[in-house]
């Protein structure tokens, strides 16, 4: 299976409109003669969560998503499940990168599984899942918590003016540092040419063809003034900076500053490579600030925010994970009841006190116990308000596809700069002409 097919044969707008009323009529057909059944729902006609039925909830809900790899899913349905006493909660990992969790469940949704009453959903599916009328309308929930919430991680659970998830948990890359071997990156030149000064010196990244070279290479390009679309929604990403950053990129590994393995690395590779004290500096997020503490370089490495192009501002890229509820859960008074206790204000401290992510509640930052046990939240704060988001499209997975299959050429030598450029800006357009 195409990963990064879209859910369905996205058809244009108009056309989609109408075999969404088609299938309607179909099932309002279908439901006279059986008697009974659920209509299939687009985006339009989509069930809405209820925010009161989290208070008599009981029974069983299964959140399904990614591997847990710093322990907050497991970790947070645990306490849940503590704290309610009626409602149990359990989570299932369905795939260890991002993009792995996406087919996972997509298939789900597409087989209308009720496996699943929550997914912990990448903040770049949202407009694909709730285009596919996969997901319970959550424009209540999200209302009613929407003022302490910082506003870009609502955002990210928008489609069509209504609200299809609640924020869980934000993202900012971040530079981890060997202190005694290598200096605070102030730009990414700076970064790359102390990387390079020594053997155990070098840059640790995300270089595997997935979301997390993508997010690597945006990273970059924001901070030196490029993008994939003009605020038009024009394909601009055929640009002097696509090129620069490109050029920069694949000269770093051949010249040492980054070890060619970084191309097969993904988060945890990359982290556990880094915890061999070998390297200078690794790009990750957030939740490894706990878990390198618990390593014999806890007290030789520091955090800091992404640096900036030489020359440009430092900028970086929204990462985040929200809440979904399942269109097909059969416990959606339990999941509402799990979103209230994930995205409580309480919970959110404990999301940077207990796990080092990012909360979505802004008070957190500033609790003295999470500075306590989060000597960077300050920072880290300053660098979620920074980032930029990726392209917000239906065909998302696709554009991200060709961002990181022609990044990745470059990296591996198999295609110029020039000739990732032009072919990752034409399969963008294509993308985009697919919806
Ligand atoms: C992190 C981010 C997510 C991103 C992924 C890429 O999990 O939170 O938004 O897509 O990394 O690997």
């Amino acid at each position: 299976m195409d990963l990064n097919r879209p859910a369905l044969p996205l058809q244009n707008k108009a056309t989609k409109r109408k075999a969404l009323a088609a299938t309607a009529i179909a099932a309002a057909l279908l439901l006279s003669a059986c008697g009974g059944g659920a209509a299939p729902q687009g985006a339009e006609q989509a069930a809405a969560a209820d925010p009161a039925s989290g208070a008599n909830a009981s029974g069983a809900v299964n959140i399904c998503g990614v591997k847990d790899a710093s322990g907050i899913y497991k970790g947070t349905a645990e306490a849940f499940t503590k704290a309610n006493g009626k409602v149990t909660a359990k989570y299932t990992e369905i795939g260890a990168t991002t993009d792995e969790a996406r087919t996972q469940i997509v298939q789900r949704l597409e087989g209308k599984s009720t496996e699943c009453d929550l997914f912990v959903t990448d903040v770049i599916w949202t407009s694909e899942f709730a285009s596919q009328g996969w997901l319970l309308d959550q424009t209540k929930l999200v209302e009613a918590n929407k003022d302490r919430l910082i506003p870009s991680t609502v955002e990210t659970t928008k489609y069509q003016d209504k609200y299809w998830g609640s924020p869980f948990f934000t993202n900012a890359g971040l530079i981890y540092y060997q202190k005694d071997k290598v200096a605070k990156p102030e730009s990414w030149q700076q970064l790359y040419a102390e990387a390079a000064k020594a053997p155990g010196n070098g840059y640790v990244y995300q270089g595997k063809q997935y979301e997390g070279l993508t997010v690597n290479f945006l990273e970059m390009l924001y901070s030196a003034g490029g993008e994939v679309l003009n605020e038009q929604g024009d394909v601009t990403i055929d640009s002097k900076e696509t090129r620069d950053v490109l050029t920069f990129m694949s000269d770093g590994l051949k010249n040492g500053s980054a070890d060619r393995a970084v191309l097969t690395y993904n988060e945890d590779p990359a982290r556990l490579a880094y915890e061999s004290g070998d390297f200078g500096y690794q790009r990750n997020w957030p939740h490894v600030y706990r878990l390198l503490n618990a390593t014999p370089l806890a007290s030789s490495f520091a955090v800091a925010p992404l640096p900036a192009w030489e020359g440009g501002k430092a900028s970086g890229v929204l990462g985040g994970w929200n809440l979904a509820i399942s269109a097909h859960s059969t416990n959606q008074a339990g999941a509402v009841a799990f979103i209230d206790f994930a995205t409580s204000p309480d919970w959110q401290k404990h999301v940077a006190m207990d796990y080092s992510q990012a909360p979505v509640n802004e008070a957190a930052y500033s609790d003295p116990a999470v500075l306590q046990k989060m000597p960077f939240a300050t920072e880290l704060l300053a660098s979620v308000k920074g980032a930029k988001p990726r392209p917000i499209s239906p065909v998302y997975p696709q554009i991200s596809q060709a961002i990181y299959k022609n990044v990745y050429a470059v990296l591996s030598g198999t295609a110029s700069t020039e000739e990732a450029v032009q072919k990752m800006a034409e399969e963008i357009t294509t993308a985009k002409a697919s919806f």
